[in-house]
């Protein structure tokens, strides 16, 4: 089933389908980078708790009316996705304050937005992927201003059913990043994988990161982390 190599990333590789042109295989990797690629590292088992955490969270929002890439996992490190072209954007959703807005406008740590904020960043590695606003978006990629209303509404729907899923799971959702990706008859959807690796997630008693800020901080084990999430998932979601 698995066909040649499309693409390889710096979390995953992608796939074709042999006789089936509308779909990929993403195979998840153990690699951790941070900080745009300057800090790497290798975690046995990472590849499979992203992958299962992402096949989670993505029957979730399926459940919940919220359509994506994902059609299902296959095994432990891959998933069938359907065939997208990925619009270079970072939809990034802050409820609480982390990470690089913390640096880049002075705001404390665990300040909470509400409305939660949307951020864009232009994917691009050669840039370290700037902040960029709404008119560069239509510059930079091919999505019309109706189309970014869209991944913005999405975006905080999302919101909306992730803050409740980890809740659930006794998380804090602090912030995301997200990636749409376009079908072969255009219709935008929601793409790539959310994962402690593109989400914040703290434990709602303790404040506890449990996200990759345990890597980029050096702050605790990272595949621990990422399996007690998995854990509070299941237990939540009945699997
Ligand atoms: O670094 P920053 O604070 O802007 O990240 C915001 C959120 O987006 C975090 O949850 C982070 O893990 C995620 N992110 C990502 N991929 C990037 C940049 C940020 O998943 N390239």
């Amino acid at each position: 089933m698995k066909g040649s190599l499309l693409y390889e990333g710096k979390a995953k590789k992608v796939y074709h389908v042999n006789d089936q042109e509308d779909q990929l295989i993403l195979s998840y990797k153990n690699d951790a980078t941070a900080f745009n690629g300057k800090k790497k590292d290798q975690f046995e088992g990472k590849g499979r708790l992203n992958n299962l955490i992402t096949s989670k969270v993505f029957e979730y929002l399926k459940q919940h009316q919220i359509d994506s890439h994902f059609i299902k996992a296959l095994n432990d490190t891959e998933q069938l996705v359907q065939k997208t072209t990925i619009i270079p954007l970072e939809v990034v959703v802050r409820n609480v304050a982390a990470g690089s807005i913390t640096r880049r406008l002075g705001i404390q740590e665990k300040t909470r937005f509400t409305p939660p904020i949307v951020e864009l960043f232009y994917k691009k590695d050669e840039l370290n992927d700037p902040l960029i606003n709404d008119v560069h978006a239509y510059h930079l990629t091919d999505i019309t201003e109706q189309e970014l209303v869209y991944i913005k509404e999405m975006a905080l729907t999302v919101n909306e059913q992730l803050t409740q899923l980890f809740k659930e799971a006794n998380l804090q959702l602090v912030d995301f990043k997200l990636e749409f990706g376009r079908l072969a008859d255009g219709t935008i959807v929601l793409a790539d994988e959310v994962s402690p690796d593109t989400c914040r997630l703290w434990d709602l008693e303790t404040g506890e990161k449990m996200d990759k800020d345990v890597f980029r901080e050096n702050i605790g084990d990272l595949i621990s982390t990422y399996e007690n999430i998995l854990q509070r998932l299941e237990a939540n979601t009945h699997a």
